[in-house]
């Protein structure tokens, strides 16, 4: 009944420990919840009152299939701003929310057999999209002690005849590492004059702390032109149930990613785009809030663990998750899979919610989510803490 395709999707290991943490809270038992990938903010009111807006005002029909023009336009004018490259509109599709622009990238790009370079630990979508898209996740251990940001050294020997794209994630998801403009240049140099396109996953870029963040496109023209940028409002706006996301390319690609888009699902919902023009142009404050809350929190975490001593996290440039080397409880964990057996453990005896690394092709990790109250991070380290030191 079931198509090999829909049979080559693996669910997501994460999927277990999430459905005992929702069973536990149905149960009434109260859980220190550190599991989220989404902000703890609400959505801007501007970007709010905008989305009643186009209701009371009747912007309830079909728009451009790319996307509205407005909003394009607004997506062009902060990418020129903010990261000082030029779109324009046609260059821009609007899509449900940075995953299904990742997915129409995917669907615009790949043949079948075409292979794919991710560098692990990744997002757990990735893989999937490629898969379903018809091309071959090529897997790319990278290096803990360059916070496992990959290098040319770590791709070099995963190219082949086949491979088409690489996928970037700057800052990351898992590890909350940033690329410098010099690492990001080297290996964006390699791939484009190995005319291996390069999808950069922006998302998270209104989240780094110590430096600027250097957008993939702006780096040159060969490398803009060889690059898909991916973005979108779900963790800069805080607007992840508005399900808004976009791609900005060169006009080929574009064209086809907005052909798929047409067929599939056609445009973002109305009501979220005109929350997204104002998120762009009129909630910079919003989203400079945040960004500061979350520094504190992460300022908190370096410290907690620093002062601890234990345990060790690779340190957390961007994004808001903590990713906890848990390799030094080896020996006491006695389990081929440490970080499903630390994350179950922890759950059942301090009632405190972590990500396992494998879920993320890294089982010596486990993530931590910091969009979350600082009282509950608190809350969550002492957790650690009083876990291990009676292990
Ligand atoms: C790296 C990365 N890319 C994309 C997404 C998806 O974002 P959206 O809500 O815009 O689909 C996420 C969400 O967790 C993510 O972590």
């Amino acid at each position: 009944m079931i198509s090999e395709k829909a049979k080559n999707i693996s669910p997501s290991i994460t999927l277990e420990i999430g459905g005992k943490v929702k069973t536990m809270i149905a149960n009434g038992e109260k859980i220190t919840n550190l599991t989220l990938g989404e902000p703890d903010f609400f959505t801007p009111s501007k970007a709010k009152l905008a989305g009643i807006k186009a209701i009371t005002d009747n912007l309830t029909k079909y728009d451009l299939s790319s996307g509205n023009l407005e909003l394009r336009k607004a997506i062009c004018e902060k990418l020129e701003s903010e990261n000082n490259i030029k779109y324009t509109p046609d260059q821009i599709v609007a899509s449900n929310g940075a995953k299904h622009a990742i997915t129409n990238a995917a669907f615009a790009v790949i043949n079948p057999g075409d292979e794919v370079i991710i560098p692990v630990p990744c997002w757990v979508s990735y893989p999937e999209i490629v898969k379903l898209a018809g091309g071959v996740p090529v897997l790319v251990p990278t290096k803990k002690e360059n916070s496992f940001k990959m290098t040319v050294e770590d791709a070099q020997k995963y190219i082949t005849e086949k491979t088409k794209m690489v996928i970037l994630t700057n800052p990351n998801n898992p590890t909350g590492a940033v690329f410098t403009k010099d690492e990001l240049l080297s290996i964006c140099e390699y791939f484009t004059k190995k005319g291996i396109i390069i999808m950069s996953d922006e998302i998270y870029e209104s989240i780094t702390f110590d430096f600027d963040f250097v957008s993939v496109a702006s780096l040159s023209k060969e490398i803009y032109d060889n690059t898909i940028i991916i973005n979108g409002f779900s963790k800069c706006a805080s607007m992840t149930g508005w399900r808004l996301g976009y791609s900005a390319c060169n006009t080929e690609i574009a064209k086809s990613i907005a052909s798929i888009q047409s067929h599939m699902t056609a445009h973002p919902s109305t009501i979220s785009q005109q929350a997204g023009i104002v998120a762009l142009r009129e909630c910079k404050d919003d989203v400079l809030t945040m960004k500061n809350t979350y520094k504190q929190r992460r300022d908190y975490i370096v410290d907690f663990f620093k002062n601890w001593g234990k345990l060790e996290i690779i340190y957390p440039q961007g994004a808001f998750y903590a990713f906890i080397d848990i390799s030094p409880l080896k020996d006491k964990l006695n389990s081929d899979k440490l970080s499903l057996k630390f994350c179950n453990d922890i759950l059942d005896k301090e009632k405190l919610a972590l990500v396992p690394g494998a879920g993320f092709f890294e089982d010596d990790f486990v993530r931590l989510s910091y969009a979350a109250s600082m009282e509950e991070i608190k809350d969550g380290l002492e957790k650690i803490k009083h876990y291990v030191e009676n292990l």
